[in-house]
């Protein structure tokens, strides 16, 4: 998704002669002291996954669990590799539930398909709301602490207007209400088990690559209106979500995850047009939303030069810097990025998302032990972070690059559908174990 991201920044820029963001710099950021912010416990060991990046689901529209996301809709026309049954994480999950144990985690990042539970406007699947109210329970038996995503990227396909597209997903003229109703719904059947909640999986990203790239629903290329509506909109259903949250469970955490590369200001880029544009993406969701959010968590896989050929040539590069999908492995980027949002936001942080897609497993363990490090380093200087997940449990489907990469701690077998670990599935466990037995970030075990 990410490569793509990119694109779209750069051409409007070199070809169309606009800016997307005319509104320059970012505003400057809060010169907060984060040096006061400090300590280990309690802190987040866990991994992070998606719905339909890894839940079955009923084929047949006579099956009362039918249901259709707007992404079905895109594998339909054809725009998007076939999901099938991904790692039948909906009739199989305590094969996830098996490997989450065997490693160790602390706590699981999942998301609930918003379509599966509300499969038509106002009609909610009570089956469907129990299954995820039972993988709360059973995580909570199993001395794992829930971290539920409300929304990651996909919405019910009767949020998709077919007559006119700009009234589609964060945009459709219902969706703000069924929203509320949802999460509410949501929130007060899995509250018993849950004290963490992300409203929303980056946001900032969909809307990027759905307004300007022209990849995801509605697919809309260089639409600024319409980026920045969308941007508005889902900031305040996350603000909406955020409260319903604290209505429902006043104790609960709620937590963003935003899509935050580091981005480096690159020489051939005339008044830093291009590093405001990526700046401007990166923050103004955030921006919106991070007074409501008690933890700020953010996804971090690579750094970037915001200059015309690095943007052009996003993607295509390979060798041992690049992962599987030619993004650059930048360790230190993750620690400038901790500091630069514990500067901007004061909050406390958790990094929900980091790995690498790679067949080289020695690689996979190189990439996770060096972010690990730059983690403990930026808590050695009194930067409070509070949890690292992994991306992610298994090889799975990875939107528009269908089940090519690999970022998985585990394969499936795909006899048995167990979850087959893989080495740096070992390191991770032997990571968690020796940083609580010592209370501190260890990224050598
Ligand atoms: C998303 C995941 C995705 C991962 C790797 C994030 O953009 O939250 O759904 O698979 O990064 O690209």
């Amino acid at each position: 998704m990410k490569s793509l991201t990119i694109c779209a920044a750069v051409f409007p820029l070199l070809f169309g002669g606009c800016a997307l963001h005319p509104l320059g710099p970012l505003d400057k950021a809060p010169d907060h002291q984060a040096a006061h912010l400090k300590g280990y416990a309690p802190f987040a060991w866990g991994i992070s996954t998606s719905s339909l990046q890894y839940e079955n689901k009923a084929v047949s529209p006579e099956n009362p669990e039918y249901y259709v996301r707007d992404w079905d809709l895109l594998v339909q026309q054809k725009k998007a590799p076939i999901v099938g049954n991904a790692l039948y994480s909906w009739s199989d999950w305590n094969k996830d539930l098996a490997a989450l144990k065997k490693i160790g985690v602390t706590h699981y990042r999942f998301s609930i398909e918003w379509a599966r539970v509300e499969p038509s406007p106002g009609k909610y699947n009570e089956k469907a709301v129990l299954g995820y109210v039972r993988m709360c329970r059973k995580l909570r038996e199993a001395g794992i602490e829930p971290v539920v995503t409300l929304w990651h990227f996909t919405f019910p396909a009767w949020l998709t207007d077919p007559k006119d597209s700009s009234k589609t997903n964060w945009l459709n003229p219902q969706a703000r209400n069924h929203w509320n109703l949802y999460v509410s719904k949501m929130v007060k059947a899995t509250a018993p088990y849950v004290n963490f909640y992300a409203p929303e999986n980056e946001p900032n990203g969909q809307v990027l690559t759905a307004y300007i790239i022209g990849l995801w629903p509605p697919c809309h290329i260089f639409d600024f209106k319409g980026y920045e509506a969308a941007t508005i909109a889902s900031a305040d259903m996350f603000r909406d979500a955020a409260a319903r949250i604290k209505e429902v469970k006043p104790s609960a955490k709620v937590l963003s995850v935003e899509a935050l590369p580091w981005w480096e200001p690159a020489p051939l880029d005339p008044g830093g047009l291009l590093y405001n544009t990526v700046m401007h993406s990166n923050f103004d969701h955030l921006d919106r939303v991070y007074d409501v959010c008690d933890i700020i968590g953010f996804n971090y896989y690579y750094s970037q030069m915001a200059g015309p050929l690095s943007l052009l040539s996003e993607g295509m590069k390979h060798g041992p810097n690049f992962t599987m999908m030619g993004w650059r492995i930048d360790p230190k980027g993750l620690g400038k990025q901790i500091r630069y949002v514990g500067k901007r936001y004061d909050k406390p942080m958790m990094i929900t998302e980091n790995g690498i897609a790679t067949k080289n497993e020695q690689k996979r363990l190189s990439y996770l032990r060096d972010h690990i490090a730059q983690i403990r380093m930026a808590m050695d200087d009194g930067y409070d972070v509070k949890g690292y997940f992994v991306w992610s449990l298994a090889d799975n489907y990875e939107w528009h690059y269908g089940y090519v990469p690999k970022f998985g701690l585990a394969t499936m077998d795909p006899k048995t559908k167990a979850r087959i670990l893989k080495p740096a599935a070992y390191y991770y466990r032997d990571v968690i174990r020796t940083s609580n037995r010592l209370q501190q970030v260890s990224p050598n075990p």
